[in-house]
């Protein structure tokens, strides 16, 4: 029987750069059985269609992803402007063309400005949670569209990232309107991580450290929530990397955690002293995954007293991650937590528009996915699969069956044949 994501997904999440580290993976998404050759992750060349620049609005369907031009080109030069630059994708290494610098390519955002601005107006930031596989470019341009204030990258292997060229092609590609933006590594090391940093930095607004993935096979590298025993490990990584950055192209550092293992559901103690370590090291901000590595989110609901506690007694921002599928439930957590932001992964992945104050996902937002995928280009069939089907599950309109029929689909032309025999018209 085919399922909403779970943290199941999550306990089989995977970056594609694992395939350094295990050649015979083979993984469950809940029904979904996926092996390696499944994870091609290259996005592919772009075929961006140069007309208008993008408006960020929900149910605007007119919006390309078009390169906007250094001298702001009018739209009558935008051919021309197509010759000089073939496609808006940034790939980290890649020569950027001729006359244009990286921060005209790409805007910067300050994040610590955003959480100070969110502060004086008594809000807080929304955030799109790394996910393995699906916070890839077009996912991540959709849940900016419908309200979320920052997005993530999946979690990237840094040591694959500085490495290899071909890690960093398959593993990360941004763009223009791919902005506030998080790159998050796993690392277990200084310099593994300050080498992947210094090489994000011009493409992102804020770097994260991974220490939350509970995967067996990610702890054992002493990656992921392995790091939350060991808070030295995590400080000399932050310092390190942070220092690097004062010769280079600085960014923000944040770091995800979970809730220490020997802490009890009351009692924080050894994630307030990991907490504490993680900002002496000149962390700028603190995610907290409201649960301990071996808590399941299909069997125990987040804590939210952890990352209540660790905002009370840190002076940098905090955010609460766990358990968000509505606005609902972000403006309770993070009222409750008094964070400074609130962060969803399976939220988003089965309503991308919960930020927007849609209960369920609209109709509206499916369409966009798939507009912005195909634009974009190179999103592997499979994944723009996935993503649709976890919509359809929390779209009233469709049933059980018409997701098992929809996951029988194998093209993108099928996916619209789909839709039309149910007299939609997506694209
Ligand atoms: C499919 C999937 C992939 C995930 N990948 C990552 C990841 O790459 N990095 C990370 O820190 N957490 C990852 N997580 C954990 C989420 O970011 C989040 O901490 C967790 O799901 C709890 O939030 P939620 O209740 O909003 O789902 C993943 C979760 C899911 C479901």
């Amino acid at each position: 029987m085919l399922q909403q994501p779970t943290q199941d997904d999550e306990n089989s999440f995977i970056s594609e750069t694992q395939f350094c580290h295990n050649n015979a993976l083979r993984i469950d998404l809940g029904a979904f059985q996926l092996d390696r050759n499944d994870f091609d992750y290259s996005e592919g060349p772009s075929s961006l269609v140069n007309e208008t620049n993008c408006v960020h609005l929900p149910t605007n369907f007119n919006n390309n992803y078009t390169f906007i031009n250094k001298n702001n080109l009018n739209d009558d030069d935008s051919n021309n402007n197509n010759n000089n630059i073939n496609n808006n994708i940034l790939r980290v290494g890649e020569n950027l063309p001729e006359g244009f610098s990286i921060d005209e390519l790409k805007p910067r955002h300050s994040l610590m400005n955003m959480f100070k601005e969110a502060k004086e107006k008594g809000t807080y930031l929304k955030v799109q949670a790394p996910m393995v596989r699906y916070s890839k470019l077009a996912f991540r341009l959709l849940c900016r569209e419908y309200g979320c204030d920052v997005v993530y990258t999946p979690m990237i292997m840094s040591d694959c990232f500085h490495k290899s060229q071909k890690a960093r092609d398959s593993d990360f590609t941004t763009h223009y309107y791919d902005s506030p933006l998080v790159v998050q590594f796993a690392a277990n090391n200084p310099t593994d991580f300050s080498l992947a940093c210094q090489l994000a930095a011009p493409y992102c607004d804020g770097i994260d450290l991974n220490c939350g993935c509970p995967q067996p096979y990610v702890m054992k590298e002493s990656l992921g929530a392995a790091l939350v025993t060991k808070p030295q490990k995590i400080f000399d990584m932050v310092h390190e990397a942070n220092n690097k950055f004062i010769s280079g192209m600085s960014r923000p550092i944040g770091v995800k955690i979970r809730l220490h293992p020997e802490d009890d559901t009351l009692e924080f103690r050894k994630t307030i002293e990991l907490a504490r370590q993680i900002e002496m090291a000149g962390a700028s901000w603190v995610t907290v995954h409201g649960r301990t590595h071996k808590q399941r989110t299909k069997n125990t609901k987040v804590n939210p007293d952890g990352p209540k506690t660790i905002k009370q007694i840190l002076n940098v921002p905090v955010m609460h991650n766990g358990d968000i599928f509505t606005l609902g439930d972000s403006d309770r957590f993070a009222k409750e937590t008094g964070c400074d932001g609130v962060m969803s992964a399976r939220g988003l992945l089965s309503n991308p528009a919960l930020f927007s104050g849609y209960d369920y996902v609209p109709f509206e937002c499916i369409q966009r996915y798939l507009q912005i995928a195909i634009q974009i280009g190179g999103v592997p069939f499979h994944i723009l699969q996935h993503h649709i089907m976890f919509m359809l599950y929390s779209h009233h309109q469709f049933l059980s069956a018409d997701v098992i029929e929809f996951s029988e689909c194998t093209s993108v032309a099928s996916i619209l044949d789909f839709f039309e025999e149910r007299g939609l018209q997506v694209y």
